[in-house]
């Protein structure tokens, strides 16, 4: 997977904009997405995302820790703002950007502010959305990546259509990446 030449198909601006090697990201799966399995990811050449949703600083500071030992590639923390009490989410933010982190993933309602808070820290956002109208939100907000999560999505399912339509629909609307 190493070393692929830029004009391989799998190779996609997507993978430029994230610096990895094919289009395949891990979700960040609050409880799951844990070091070893988003090194794991990001060393084989796709995206790796920590699910870091609700935990405790302590906890991001090990994981974030851990990764960076365990990959020199790019990577994400997934928060979802609208589940964290704000106090928690701006000790998440502050403590990820201390520690170097320079992607967020975000997912559920989009906050603006919060976009804002990392954009201005220069990190790139990468934001889950279940819908169109959401899609546009996290655009106007600043979002670089859209995720199109589908109804047929685990976990937490914002998604109210099947995943590759809405991805479509979100895709003519816009210029931004869109993952399914
Ligand atoms: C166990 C589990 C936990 C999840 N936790 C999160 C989370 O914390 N944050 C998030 O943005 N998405 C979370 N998701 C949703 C994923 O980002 C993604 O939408 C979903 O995995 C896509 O569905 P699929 O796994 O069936 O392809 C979770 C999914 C699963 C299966």
């Amino acid at each position: 997977m190493m070393d692929r030449p830029n004009d391989e198909p799998l190779r996609t601006p997507l993978c430029d904009l994230l610096g990895c090697e094919v289009p395949i990201l891990l979700a960040g799966m609050g409880g799951v997405s844990r070091w070893e399995l988003a090194a794991a990811v990001a060393n084989a050449g796709g995206y790796g995302m920590l699910g870091m949703v609700r935990e405790s600083i302590d906890l991001i500071t090990r994981e974030v820790t851990a990764m960076q030992a365990a990959t020199d590639r790019p990577f994400a923390v997934n928060l979802i703002p609208a589940a964290t009490e704000p106090q928690l989410l701006e000790a998440q933010i502050a403590c990820c950007l201390d520690l170097g982190v320079t992607a967020f993933c975000f997912f559920w309602d989009v906050m603006p502010d919060v976009v804002a808070r990392v954009k201005n820290a220069g990190c790139l956002v990468l934001h889950q959305v279940g819908t169109e109208a959401a899609a546009r939100l996290a655009e106007e907000a600043g979002a670089d990546v859209i995720i199109a999560q589908g109804i047929e999505a685990g976990g937490h399912v914002h998604g109210r259509s099947p995943a590759f339509g809405l991805a479509e629909r979100i895709l003519a609307g816009t210029d931004l990446p869109v993952v399914v």
